[in-house]
C-alpha cells in the first residue's frame, strides 16, 4: 500500500538516503531554484531536498522529491514499466470490443481495482488542522518560489487543482502553476487545450462562478496523478488509488462544495470568476525558456487550511533534465497500454527529454499495410495531449528507441527525404514559441519503416549513393566562410552514415534572416544530407543541447526545407525577417548573484553536492 501523505513519503526517501536536508536559511527568492536546479542537473538527478529554513515562512519546503527514476520507483512501489504491466493486465482480463469500448476501457481498468476514492465526514481532518478565513488568509506566509530572474513573481508550482464540470458535475484534477498576485489571489494557468479550461468555459458560458479548490504537498500519487493526461471525465483520484492500491480519502472543503484530499499539507478553496481575467507571467518554464505573459483566469482564495505541521511542497522547471521530465517517463510508461488500446499497432513508444513533452515523439510499429506509419500520425496528432507532438519519427524496430546513435545512423541511412516527410497542421502546447501563432501550426513526421508491397521502393538516388568523397569538418567550415564570414562553427556528425548530420553556428544579427546561411550551406556541401544551423552561443559539442534547441526553436513548416538529397532545418532564434511575428523568448538562466549566494550557502552543506 502506497504513502497516506507527503510526510511519509519524505521519510522514506530520507530512510533510502534520498533526501538532502539544507539546514541554513535559504530564500524562496531564487536561492532554492538555483539549490535544486544543480541537484537536477547533478548525475541521475541527485536527491530530494528538504528546505529546513527559509527566509520570511515558518514553513520547510520539499523539491525535486520525484527527480530521479529511483525515487519515482519509491514514489509508486514500483517502476513505471510495472506499473504499466499492472494496467496491461487489467486491459487484457477482458478485450474490449468496440472502439467505444476502448475508450471506455480506461475508468473501468482503474476502477476494476477497486480503490475508488472514499469521502470521510472526519472533524478536523488533517488537511484542516489549522482553518484560516478571511483576514487571516496570507499567501505571504508561505514559502511559495520565484523560481527565475525574468518570472513575474512567486508561483505555486506543483498545485494539484480540483474542479467539478457544470455539465456532469465530475471531478477534474489538474497541475496548473498559480501566481501570487497579492495575499488572496492567484493567477490560475490552466491552457486552453486541458480539461480544467474546459470545465471553466461551461461556466463562462453560465455565467456562474466555479469553485476550485488546490492541495499542495499530497501523497505522491495524487501529485502525480493531476499530471497524467487522463481523459476528460475520468476521475484522477481513481488513478491516484490505483498507483498507491488504496483509495484516496477526500473530504469536503470548509468553504466550497469541493471535496479534496483529506492527508493534505496545505488546501486552498476559493473560487475563479469567469469573466475575470489578468496577466499571468512570464514564467521560466518546462521548455528551458520563459513562457510568455498572457490573459488568464484570477483565482481568489475563501479559505486556506492547513495541517499543525505543514510542509510545502515546491518543483523548479527549466531546462530539462529537472524534475518533471521523471514525471513525464511515468506518464510515457503508463499510458502506453492505454495508447495500445486505441493503436495496438504501436509497440513502444519514446519522448526524448530534449522534446520537453510536446515537442517529439518516437514511435514503433507493427507494420501491415502500405502507409500504415502514415495512419499512425494522423492518430497520434488527434489522442488526447499525444496531439500537442510537433514531431514524429515512426520506426518499425523497437530497439532503436533505446540507442538515441542508432536512431539517428538509422534514420541517416534510410530516410528518402521526396517520400517519407509529411508536413501536416494541428494543434500546438501553448508553451511552444516557434510557430508563427500560438497554440497550432505546423508538425512534421518521418516514416523511417521498411517499405512494404504497395509503397514503393526509396529511390537509390534520393539515397545519395553518391561516390563523392566526403570533406573534413574543417575544409566545409573554410570554405564556408571564405563566402560568408558569419559562419562561426561546424560538426560533422554521423559521418560513415549515408546521410551525414551537419550543425554550424551562425553568427546571426538581430534583424537577419537565416535563409541565406542555410541555401549556402546546402549548396557548398558535396554530399547530401541534414543541415542545422544555430546561433554562435551553442556549444556544437553538447548533443543534449543541439537537440533541444532544434526540438523547440523549430516549426516545421517555415524552418525546414528539402531540396532533393539535402535538408535544411533553421534552428536559431527567430525574428521578423525570419517571418516570425511573435516575440521570441529568452532562455532561462540564474543571475550570477544568486550563483554566489547559493556557492557559499553549499560550501556549508557537506555532502549531496
Ligand atoms: C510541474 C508541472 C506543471 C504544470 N503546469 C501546467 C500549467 O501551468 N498549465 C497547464 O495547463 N498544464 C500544466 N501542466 C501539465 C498538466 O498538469 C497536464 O497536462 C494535465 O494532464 C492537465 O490535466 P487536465 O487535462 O485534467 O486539465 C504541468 C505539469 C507539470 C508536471
Amino acid at each position: 500500500m502506497g504513502y497516506k501523505n507527503l510526510g511519509e513519503f519524505i521519510a522514506r526517501l530520507e530512510k533510502e538516503r534520498e533526501l538532502l536536508r539544507i539546514r541554513d536559511k535559504v530564500s524562496a527568492l531564487l536561492e532554492i531554484t538555483e539549490i535544486t536546479d544543480r541537484m537536477s542537473k547533478s548525475p541521475g538527478g541527485g536527491k530530494a531536498l528538504f528546505f529546513e529554513n527559509v527566509e520570511g515562512s515558518a514553513f520547510p519546503v520539499v523539491t525535486n522529491a520525484f527527480g530521479s527514476h529511483r525515487r519515482i520507483e519509491l514514489a509508486f512501489d514500483a517502476t513505471p514499466d510495472g506499473l504499466a504491466g499492472r494496467l496491461a493486465g487489467i486491459i487484457k482480463q477482458a478485450p474490449p470490443r468496440s472502439m467505444l469500448e476502448k475508450i471506455g476501457m480506461i475508468p473501468k481498468a482503474l476502477s476494476w481495482t477497486k480503490f475508488f476514492p472514499k469521502t470521510t465526514k472526519r472533524k478536523a481532518p488533517p488537511c484542516q488542522e489549522v482553518v484560516l478565513t478571511g483576514d487571516e488568509i496570507d499567501l505571504a506566509k508561505l514559502p511559495i518560489l520565484q523560481c527565475w530572474p525574468g518570472d513575474g513573481g512567486r508561483f505555486i508550482t506543483l498545485p494539484v487543482v480540483f474542479t467539478k464540470g457544470l455539465a456532469d458535475g465530475r471531478r477534474n484534477v489538474g497541475m496548473y502553476r498559480m501566481q501570487v498576485y497579492d495575499k488572496k489571489t492567484t493567477g490560475m494557468h490552466w491552457h486552453i487545450h486541458k480539461d480544467g479550461s474546459h470545465q471553466f468555459l461551461e461556466y463562462k458560458k453560465a455565467g456562474r462562478r466555479m469553485e476550485v479548490a488546490v492541495a499542495i504537498g499530497t501523497d505522491p500519487a495524487v501529485t502525480y496523478a493531476a499530471t497524467a493526461p487522463l481523459p476528460r471525465g475520468v476521475d484522477e483520484m481513481m488513478l491516484a488509488g490505483f498507483l498507491r492500491q488504496a483509495p484516496v480519502v477526500m473530504v469536503k472543503g470548509v468553504t466550497v462544495a469541493i471535496e479534496v484530499p483529506a492527508e493534505a499539507e496545505f488546501i486552498l478553496e476559493g473560487y475563479v470568476d469567469p469573466e475575470e481575467t489578468r496577466i499571468e507571467g512570464p514564467f521560466g518554464d518546462h521548455t528551458g525558456y520563459y513562457s510568455a505573459a498572457d490573459l488568464y483566469p484570477v483565482f481568489h482564495l475563501t479559505a486556506v487550511t492547513h495541517r499543525k505541521t505543514p510542509v510545502y511542497s515546491a518543483t523548479v522547471v527549466g531546462r530539462p533534465p529537472m524534475e518533471d521530465c521523471y514525471l513525464a517517463y511515468t506518464t510515457e510508461r503508463l499510458f502506453l497500454p492505454l495508447l495500445q488500446t486505441i493503436m495496438p499497432e504501436i509497440k513502444d513508444y519514446l519522448l526524448p527529454w530534449e522534446g520537453v513533452f510536446h515537442s517529439i515523439a518516437v514511435v514503433a510499429i507493427e507494420k501491415e499495410y502500405p502507409g500504415h506509419a502514415a495512419k499512425i500520425a494522423s492518430g497520434l496528432w488527434g489522442s488526447g495531449q499525444m496531439s500537442f507532438a510537433k514531431a514524429l519519427v515512426i520506426v518499425d524496430d523497437p530497439s532503436l528507441l533505446q540507442d538515441g546513435r542508432r536512431l539517428f545512423a538509422h534514420i541517416l541511412n534510410t530516410i528518402d527525404f521526396s517520400t517519407d516527410v509529411t508536413i501536416a497542421k494541428g494543434i500546438l502546447d501553448v508553451l511552444d514559441h516557434s510557430a508563427d501563432n500560438p497554440l497550432w501550426g505546423a508538425k512534421i513526421a518521418l516514416d523511417a519503416t521498411a517499405r512494404i508491397a504497395g509503397e514503393g521502393e526509396r529511390l537509390a538516388e534520393n539515397l545519395d549513393y553518391s561516390p563523392v568523397p566526403p570533406e573534413s569538418d574543417t575544409e566545409l567550415l573554410l570554405r564556408l566562410q571564405q563566402k560568408e564570414s558569419g559562419f562561426t562553427g561546424l560538426r560533422i556528425l554521423f559521418p560513415s552514415c549515408k546521410r551525414r548530420l551537419i550543425a554550424t553556428t551562425i553568427d546571426k544579427q538581430r534583424g537577419q534572416s537565416s535563409r541565406p546561411y542555410l541555401d549556402l550551406l546546402a549548396r557548398e556541401s558535396r554530399r547530401g544530407g541534414i543541415f542545422v544551423l544555430y546561433d554562435a552561443a551553442i556549444d556544437l559539442a553538447d548533443d543534449s543541447l543541439l537537440l533541444w534547441k532544434a526540438f523547440n526553436n523549430v516549426d516545421p513548416a517555415r524552418d525546414i526545407a528539402i531540396a532533393e538529397t539535402k535538408i535544411t532545418i533553421d534552428a536559431t532564434r527567430k525574428n521578423h525577417a525570419d517571418g516570425h511575428k511573435r516575440p521570441w523568448p529568452d532562455d532561462i538562466e540564474m543571475t550570477p548573484e544568486i550563483k554566489r549566494r547559493v556557492e557559499k550557502i553549499l560550501q556549508k552543506t557537506t555532502t549531496g553536492f
